[in-house]
């Protein structure tokens, strides 16, 4: 049994579950927005008291009865890139990272927190290869990390990319997809091939974004643009769509990236392309953005529900139905086994 903390810039959801049989029971989730400094530039004492306070509240009022707690790191704040080896085995392989990874991350190796997994090992390739993902953090940050932990009352078992929970929650298996999680501050972009994680990116533009392009396109205050973005998002017949059309700029920016992603993926790892989109995040839930996106990659794009895989109550599933794609690196967090 354990608990998955997602701790975004706009708010911080909890989700607890336990292993039944062959797969996973919801025990408990919550959400509560918070509006204080996020834990990569809160550095004093106080500052992260804030947020374990809020934590500790969370954690309360979701009744949750574990204590073995699973972190997220924001896509921003971790490198991560796909490193080619030999075919090798498992232990062959952990000691070339440790060896190598000095040349391919970019903060000093002993100011680095290391992870790596193995994606896929290919015969089709001449020499074979083996594809590994290699994920690097400033020890620093997962320090601050451990300590509102800490201070939650909470004990961290393990900490990870958000995309390596998402693609937890949501990936297929047998199929290449690209799952993006589309949040307040930034959008993160990644590709899993049979459920494994393959390629990772985080843009700075997202829900945020769209709310100040809404306010400075039909000239009201950022309060009333978040509702308006909400309420009407791309809608073309809404408000004779001008709420649409103050979005469509930098919606585009953001799928742009998106085909970028994908050329790269296909180009440059020689690898297929994923073949469907699903989303995760606060503006996921963005009136039409999901058929806007379907347009404009020429995909099928939908949003997907993190609960689905779960066994869940009527009760809780009605109750969270609404909110579903923002729990979705929360519940990855908390399937983690290892
Ligand atoms: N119905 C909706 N339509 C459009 N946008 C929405 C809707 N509901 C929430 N959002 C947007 O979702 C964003 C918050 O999503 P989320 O909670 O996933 O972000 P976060 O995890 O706090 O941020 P980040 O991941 O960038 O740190 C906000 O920008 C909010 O305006
Ligand atoms: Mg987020």
């Amino acid at each position: 049994m354990s608990v998955g903390i997602d701790i975004g810039n706009k708010s911080i959801k909890l989700v607890e579950t336990e292993k039944d049989g062959n797969s996973f029971k919801l025990k408990a989730s919550g959400i509560v927005s918070y509006k204080g400094l996020s834990p990569e530039v809160a550095k004093e004492g106080k500052e992260l008291s804030e947020i374990s306070g809020v934590i500790k509240k969370l954690v309360k009022e979701a009744k949750v009865s574990s204590k073995d707690t699973v972190l997220s790191l924001p896509e921003s704040q971790v490198f991560s890139r796909v490193v080619k080896f030999p075919l090798l085995t498992d232990s062959e392989i952990a000691s070339a990272v440790k060896w190598e990874a000095e040349q391919y991350i970019p903060i000093p190796i002993n100011e680095a927190i290391l992870q790596h997994q193995v994606i896929e090992k290919r015969e089709d390739t001449s020499p074979p290869q083996t594809y590994v993902l290699l994920v690097a953090a400033s020890k620093e940050l997962v320090g601050r990390y451990a300590k509102i932990i800490e201070m939650s009352g909470l004990k961290l078992t393990a900490i990870e990319p958000e995309l390596m929970s998402l693609v937890r929650a949501l990936a297929p298996e047998n199929q290449t997809v690209m799952i993006v999680d589309f949040g307040a501050r930034s959008t993160d972009i990644a590709i899993s091939k049979n459920a494994m994680l393959t390629f990772s990116r985080s843009i700075p533009t997202a829900g945020d974004a769209f709310t100040r392009s809404v306010s400075q396109g039909l000239g009201i205050e950022l309060q009333q643009a978040e509702e308006y973005k909400k309420t009407y998002g791309l809608s073309a017949q809404k408000l004779e769509g001008k709420v649409k059309t103050s979005l469509d700029t930098v919606f585009r920016m953001v799928s742009d990236e998106m085909k970028k992603a994908i050329h790269f993926y296909i180009n440059d790892e020689k690898s297929e392309s994923p073949k469907s989109v699903i989303l995760a995040g606060g503006t996921s839930m963005m009136p039409e953005a999901a058929s806007t996106l379907t347009n404009l990659l020429g995909m099928e794009v939908v949003v997907g529900n993190p609960f689905s895989k779960l066994k869940i109550s009527p009760e809780a599933a009605k109750s969270l139905s609404g909110y579903a794609p923002l729990y979705s690196i929360a519940v990855g967090l908390s399937l983690r086994e290892e």
